[in-house]
């Protein structure tokens, strides 16, 4: 198990279009997806994309066993690793919330998302994923595949008024590691 390095924005590989994974079920893939999820969870991610640690393929990894202390007020999201994923909207409602990420340390934006989407892929194993999902869990994924676009969540927000640090915008929210 290895913690990596997550990239900062800026860098320009978070800016990249990722690649689709053709080769299933690989030491290979195995290992990167437990380097994933060990980062994620050593920086209390909500998710984690390959491109933040400077891999340039279409994987992400999201939610958790547990609920996420930089999120408390969330409802939990399955754990998941999400690969070559596609997102369909259900429809054109989308709402805004707050976001954070951790390629953007320290801070805190409103960000308009879908509010009901499909979303389909493949886990490491090649098993097909094809889930229909609201709320937190939509908007973690839209996020997470966004990434994969090399978006990051500023790039999707309509008002820098709603875009600030985290100690101030949430002084509750005291958590030593967090981002
Ligand atoms: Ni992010």
């Amino acid at each position: 198990m290895t913690v990596r390095e997550i990239l900062k924005m800026g860098d320009a590989r978070l800016l990249r279009v990722a690649q689709p994974i053709s080769d299933f079920d690989s030491d290979e893939l195995h290992l990167l997806v437990s380097d994933m999820l060990d980062t994620m969870a050593a920086a209390n991610g909500a998710g984690l994309a390959a491109p933040q640690i400077g891999v340039d393929l279409q994987l992400v990894v999201f939610g958790s066993a547990a609920r996420n202390p930089r999120y408390p007020d969330r409802p939990l999201v399955p754990r998941t690793v999400l690969i070559n994923p596609t997102i369909t909207p259900l429809d054109e409602a989308q709402e805004v919330d707050w976001e954070g990420c951790l390629s953007v340390p320290g801070l805190r934006g409103a960000v308009p998302r879908y509010s009901r989407i499909r979303y389909t892929g493949f886990d490491q194993y090649g098993d097909p994923i094809d889930r229909t999902v609201d709320g937190f869990h939509a908007r973690v994924v839209q996020h997470e595949c966004d990434h994969l676009l090399g978006k990051l969540y500023p790039m999707r927000m309509r008002d820098f008024a709603q875009f600030g640090f985290t100690e101030v915008l949430f002084p509750e929210i005291s958590l030593a590691e967090d981002d």
